[in-house]
């Protein structure tokens, strides 16, 4: 079960998502990967557009079929190959999973996922948004205190903008050049390897992997319905939630927010 071929890459297209659910639908091959340099239709979950500097982002969809019972994770099993992958790609940081299924690095979103299944026809598409080399100031206004980027790149060291007084080389610290951001394909390559263990990993596995990076437990949440503190999730993926009442729910969809 590999994923990564064949990759079909587009310059500029709507929706990674889109094209790789027209090939699902054409009968393409289980690990069949779709990715851009620019969407201009981009999708999020819960109908929101998700959007991304041209080249600076890896925006990249896999088919998995034959889509079967022990997928049932599925949902929770894919941001933890995202933040695999993520670690893998920049050694050094640490990825939280915050329910249902976002990458957080320092309490900010990373990457984003995004699955459309059709069980009837016995595939899913995986799309994931995983934001590579974006720097502050060009994610949207709304987003720059809540998003990040795997690398910034208005925080090189070497950026001419943060050079002392004169600028000239002789105020540059005497440090090794930071990582350069990996290209998408790097990325889409180290991605692919993560998910192949991931999308097939056992539900046991999942769960306690998942658990060991939740963002969100033992703090208080809120969603459309109401507001308590999180409690990790059950074996159905649902999150939990102790409420000021006293009860445990437990949540099966749905956006819910960390009250700061
Ligand atoms: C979210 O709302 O957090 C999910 C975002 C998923 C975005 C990715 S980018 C690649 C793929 N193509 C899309 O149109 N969406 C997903």
């Amino acid at each position: 079960m590999r994923f990564g071929a064949p990759h079909r890459h587009y310059r500029r297209t709507e929706s990674t998502n889109d094209r790789a659910r027209e090939l699902a639908a054409a009968g393409a091959p289980h690990g069949t990967v779709v990715t851009a340099d620019e969407q201009t239709a981009g999708r999020g979950r819960q109908g929101r557009t998700w959007t991304a500097p041209p080249g600076k982002a890896l925006l990249y969809s896999a088919l998995l079929r034959p889509l079967e019972e022990r997928h049932a994770a599925l949902p929770l099993a894919v941001p933890l190959a995202v933040c695999a992958a993520a670690e893998e790609l920049h050694p050094g940081i640490e990825c939280k999973v915050k329910w249902p299924n976002d990458v957080w690095r320092e309490e900010r979103k990373l990457a984003g996922v995004l699955i459309e299944a059709r069980p009837q026809d016995g595939w899913a598409v995986i799309g994931i948004g995983l934001n590579l080399s974006i720097a502050t100031e060009e994610f949207p206004p709304e987003l720059r205190e809540t998003a990040t980027s795997l690398f910034d790149p208005s925080a090189s060291p070497f950026d001419p903008g943060r050079r002392g007084r004169g600028g000239g080389r002789r105020s540059l610290p005497a440090v090794a050049p930071p990582t350069p951001a990996p290209t998408a394909l790097t990325a889409s390559k180290v991605l692919s390897r993560h998910l192949d263990h991931w999308a097939e990993a056992d539900q046991t596995t999942v769960l306690g992997s998942w658990r060991n990076r939740d963002a969100l437990r033992g703090r208080e949440i809120s969603w459309d319905g109401g507001s308590g503190v999180a409690d990790g999730v059950d074996d159905r993926g649902f999150l939990l939630v102790l409420t000021p009442g006293g009860d445990r729910v437990a949540l099966g969809a749905g956006e819910v927010h960390l009250r700061l």
